[in-house]
């Protein structure tokens, strides 16, 4: 494939937001990869369909499949999309004949990554991926190559640009979340049907795949532990700011003893955190590693530009012969890791709205005493003053079952007005300490 001098022809299915941006990319570079990536062919749903690129000059398939099994081409790009159905099969079955494959799909990757990674190296065939996680920012090759001497000890980042872009917004303008997702649709900003972005589900598909580099364990979406941002309110995103936090859909993928923790959730991070200056639709990714330290990379998570620099890249890689295994090591070398849930021990923002009547705070803290769960800090907004108040305290160190117990206490009082809101404080320690 693609020997000493020879162009890789390339096949590409999915002319969309990606696609078109690659083939626009290849037609403004010619000299990307020493000018031996060709464009042979391509493949969507609807020919007539009017594209941003000229596809004139291409073969068409109208079946990706067909696509994948040509032999008049070196390399298949997917830019389809879905874990399943023809971007799935597709990629199988160029994969299978021993075609390079080059995709953009986080899900197909976080929910198939060790078979396709058993079948890329059953026949020696690249499945490369730059471009599934972080669009533009290159997380995957720094983890898969750069870091490859290093020992994670955690990767946590900001994935999803739509939900970070959500959150900055609502807190900016003070506008609710389904005021700000309508118009962040309006605008382009967020997809028709946000479900897959808002839900945390985009991003636990990204965390899962860097987890998998990192710790050299398959990719199992099925085992992490999901939390979107539709249940963040404006009310918590104001109180924790006031406490010195942000609100922010926070990934991560961490070693617990042998096994991986892979998480997505909203979380507190200290105003100072690197994630925490992460702004609008921007991703970012902090990898704690020994004996480097803390790491942190900031891009364009999405975009045609972006995303088609990333698949670019993989292309060029593939031009000099010059990739990895799918997640860095043999897949005989991946651990059976196992998952553990969610975290059992940590900080924690909890906010209550009672019923503004003497002693509430009395009853409040008791059933926080009798749990075991000791405050860090308490605030009762006095701007809130009316029937009900808001009510925030950060707890110190300690296990969540002894929290669940004091939250549910306190939601059976008769001065609770609304179901508590229990949220993780990220504080940004775990950075490895043996770093000279
Ligand atoms: N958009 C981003 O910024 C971004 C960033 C990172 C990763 N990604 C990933 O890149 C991939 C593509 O995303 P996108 O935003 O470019 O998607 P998109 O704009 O919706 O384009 C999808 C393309 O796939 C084609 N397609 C859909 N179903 C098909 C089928 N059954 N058979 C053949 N072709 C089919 C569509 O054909 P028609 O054009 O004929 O309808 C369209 O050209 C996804 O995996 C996505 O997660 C996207």
């Amino acid at each position: 494939m693609g020997g000493e001098q020879k162009s890789l022809r390339v096949g590409i299915a999915g002319l969309g937001t990606v696609g078109g941006g690659l083939l626009n990319l290849l037609a403004d570079q010619p000299e990307a990869g020493d000018g031996r990536l060709k464009v042979t062919a391509v493949s969507a749903r609807d020919r007539t369909r009017k594209r941003e690129a000229d596809i004139s000059a291409y073969a068409w398939f109208d079946d990706p499949c067909e696509l994948a099994a040509s032999p008049d081409i070196d390399v298949f790009v997917e830019l389809i999309g879905g874990s399943d159905g023809p971007a799935k099969r597709a990629v199988e079955i160029a994969l299978g004949r021993g075609t390079h494959v080059v995709t953009a799909n986080k899900a197909l990757l976080a929910v198939h990554g060790a078979a396709l990674a058993a079948l890329s190296e059953k026949t020696a065939a690249a499945l490369l991926y730059e471009a599934a996680v972080g669009g533009g920012m290159p997380i995957v090759k720094a983890l898969k190559e750069s870091l490859a001497g290093t020992h994670v000890v955690a990767v946590s980042g900001i994935l999803n640009g739509t939900c970070n872009f959500l959150l900055t917004e609502m807190e900016a303008s003070g506008r609710s979340f389904e005021d700000v997702l309508a118009d962040a649709q309006r605008r382009g900003f967020a997809e028709a049907d946000p479900t897959t972005d808002v839900s945390g589900t985009d991003a636990a598909h990204k965390i899962c795949i860097l987890g998998a580099i990192a710790f050299s364990a398959a990719p199992d979406f099925a085992k992490a532990t999901i939390e979107g941002v539709d249940t963040v309110t404006l009310l918590d995103i104001r109180m924790a700011g006031k406490l010195g936090y942000k609100i922010k859909l926070l990934a991560k993928a961490e070693r617990v003893g042998e096994s991986v923790r892979v998480h997505v959730h909203p979380a507190l991070l200290p105003v100072a955190h690197p994630l925490a200056q992460i702004g609008g639709a921007l991703n970012a990714a902090m990898v704690d590693a020994e004996p480097v330290g803390r790491l942190t990379f900031i891009g364009r998570g999405a975009g045609a530009g972006p995303t088609a620099a990333a698949v670019a890249a993989d292309l060029i890689d593939l031009v000099y012969d010059a990739h990895r295994p799918v997640f860095g090591r043999p897949v005989k070398a991946l651990k059976q890791r196992g998952s553990v849930g969610a975290a059992e021990q940590g900080r924690y923002y909890v906010r209550l709205l009672v019923h503004d009547r003497p002693g509430v705070i009395a009853a409040v803290s008791n059933e926080l005493g009798r749990a075991g769960v000791s405050i860090e800090s308490f605030l009762q907004d006095p701007g809130e003053a009316g029937a009900d108040v808001p009510i925030v305290l950060t707890t110190r160190p300690g296990p969540r079952q002894a929290l669940n117990a004091a939250v549910d206490a306190i939601a059976g009082l008769e001065v609770t007005a609304a179901a508590p809101r229990v949220i993780p404080i990220e504080d940004g320690a775990g950075a490895p300490r043996n770093w000279s």
